[in-house]
C-alpha cells in the first residue's frame, strides 16, 4: 500500500486531534473524505483541512470513496453501526472510546473485524502516554511482582460536558463509560490484561448537571434533542480471573475541592502510580521515579493522539500488530456493563462468556 487513504466519520471536537495525528503522518497517509450529519460543521471541517469529498451519510462515503481506513469519532451510539459498515466495506477502523454502547455491540464490531480481516483499533489513547510506557516496562520487568489491586479514579468537580454526553440514548451512560473507561483500561492493560469475571457497582444521580452552581467546566453544543439522564458519579469493584481486583470511581459532578484522577497499581514487590513522571514504592523503602531517557518524549493531549494515530497508520500500512485491539474494547464494555447492571440490581454482576 502506498499512502493510506483515510476518511473521518464525525467531525466534532476529538476529530481535530485525529486530524493532527494524520497530518503528522503525511508521508504515510492522506485524509481524503469526511462525514458528519451536521452539515455546517462538516463544511467548516472540509474548509479548515482542504478536504473536498464531504458526506452527510457514511454509507455513501464508504460506497463512493476508495478508502483504506476511517476514524470513527461520532457520539457513542454511532460507533457500532459506522464501524461495522466500514469493516464490511473492507476499511480498517480507529474507533474512539468507549468502543460501543454495550458488550453486545462491541462483540458485533469485533466479529466484523475478524470476518473482514481488517484492523479495528480502539481509542485507548492513554496507552500511548510516556507515563504508561514507563509503568508498563517496570511491571513487565517483574520489578513490581504480581499486581493484585488497582485504585483508579477520574473525578470532575463540575464537568458534565452536556449535550449527547448526558443522554444515555447517545452515550450509553455517564462518567463511568466516558471517563472511567480510560483509567479502567490503563489498570487492566498494565496488570497484564486479565479477564474480568464479576463486578459490584453503584451509581448516583443526586446533584445533576451543573451541580446547581454557575461554575461550568466546559460545555459542548447542546440542542433540544438531548435529555440529561446519566449518573453524576459511579464507583465499583471489578474482580478478574487471576485474583486481581480493581476499584474505579468516576464523576461528572461531585463535591470535591478540584478535579483529580489517579491510576495506582499495587504489586507484591512494588506499587506504581502513573504521573509525570510515574513513581514506584517498595516495602524496603527504595522508592523512585520512572524517568529514563526512553520516556523523555512530550506526552500532552495532542502528542498522545499523534502516537495513537501513527500506530494505527502503521498497523494498516505495514500489518504491525495493534496494541489497542477490539478484544480489549470488548473487555472494557463487559466491565462497564457489569458495574451498571450491579448498580441496578444491588447484587454482584457475574460476567458471562
Ligand atoms: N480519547 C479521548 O480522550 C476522547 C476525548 C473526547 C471525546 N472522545 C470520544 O470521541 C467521540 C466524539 O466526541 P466529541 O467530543 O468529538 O463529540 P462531538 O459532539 O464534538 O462530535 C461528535 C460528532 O459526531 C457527529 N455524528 C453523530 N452522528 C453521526 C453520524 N451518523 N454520521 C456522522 N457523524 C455523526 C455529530 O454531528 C458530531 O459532530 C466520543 O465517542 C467520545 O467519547 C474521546
Amino acid at each position: 500500500m502506498s499512502k493510506v487513504r483515510v476518511g473521518i466519520i464525525g467531525t466534532g471536537g476529538i476529530s481535530h486531534f485525529h486530524m493532527h495525528g494524520y497530518l503528522a503522518q503525511a508521508e504515510n497517509c492522506e485524509v481524503v473524505a469526511a462525514c458528519d450529519i451536521n452539515e455546517p460543521k462538516l463544511k467548516a471541517f472540509g474548509e479548515k483541512y482542504g478536504i473536498k469529498n464531504l458526506y452527510t451519510d457514511y454509507n455513501e462515503m464508504l460506497a463512493k470513496e476508495r478508502l483504506d481506513a476511517v476514524s470513527v469519532t461520532t457520539w457513542n451510539s454511532v460507533h457500532c453501526p459506522a464501524t461495522v459498515a466500514a469493516l464490511n466495506a473492507g476499511v480498517s477502523v480507529l474507533c474512539e472510546k468507549p468502543m460501543a454502547m454495550n458488550t453486545e455491540e462491541a462483540l458485533r464490531m469485533e466479529e466484523a473485524a475478524k470476518k473482514n480481516g481488517k484492523v479495528l483499533q480502539i481509542g485507548f489513547v492513554r496507552r500511548f502516554g510516556m507515563d504508561t510506557a514507563a509503568a508498563k516496562d517496570f511491571i513487565d520487568s517483574g520489578a513490581a511482582g504480581d499486581i493484585y489491586f488497582a485504585e483508579v479514579s477520574y473525578l470532575r468537580r463540575n464537568g458534565c460536558p452536556g449535550g449527547w454526553f448526558g443522554d444515555k440514548r447517545y452515550s450509553g451512560g455517564g462518567p463511568l463509560i466516558d471517563l472511567g473507561v480510560h483509567v479502567m483500561d490503563l489498570a487492566r492493560y498494565l496488570a497484564g490484561r486479565p479477564k474480568p469475571v464479576a463486578a459490584y457497582g453503584f451509581t448516583f444521580s443526586n446533584i445533576g448537571p451543573g451541580g446547581g452552581s454557575a461554575e461550568k467546566a466546559w460545555t459542548i453544543e447542546v440542542s433540544g434533542e438531548f435529555e440529561h439522564n446519566v449518573e453524576d458519579f459511579a464507583t465499583g469493584f471489578i474482580r478478574f480471573d487471576n485474583g486481581f481486583v480493581m476499584h474505579v470511581s468516576a464523576s461528572f459532578v461531585l463535591n470535591i475541592k478540584e478535579d483529580y484522577g489517579d491510576v495506582v497499581l499495587f504489586g507484591t514487590k512494588a506499587g506504581i502510580k502513573l504521573g509525570n513522571p510515574s513513581e514506584y514504592y517498595t516495602s524496603d523503602g527504595k522508592n523512585g521515579v520512572l524517568d529514563g531517557e526512553k520516556y523523555n518524549k512530550p506526552s500532552g493531549f495532542t502528542e498522545i493522539f499523534d502516537y495513537e494515530v501513527a500506530h494505527f497508520v502503521d498497523c494498516v500500512k505495514n500489518g504491525t500488530p495493534c496494541i489497542a485491539p477490539a478484544e480489549d474494547g470488548v473487555m472494557l464494555m463487559r466491565m462497564i456493563d457489569a458495574i451498571y447492571e450491579s448498580a441496578r440490581t444491588g447484587k454482584e454482576a457475574v460476567i458471562k462468556y
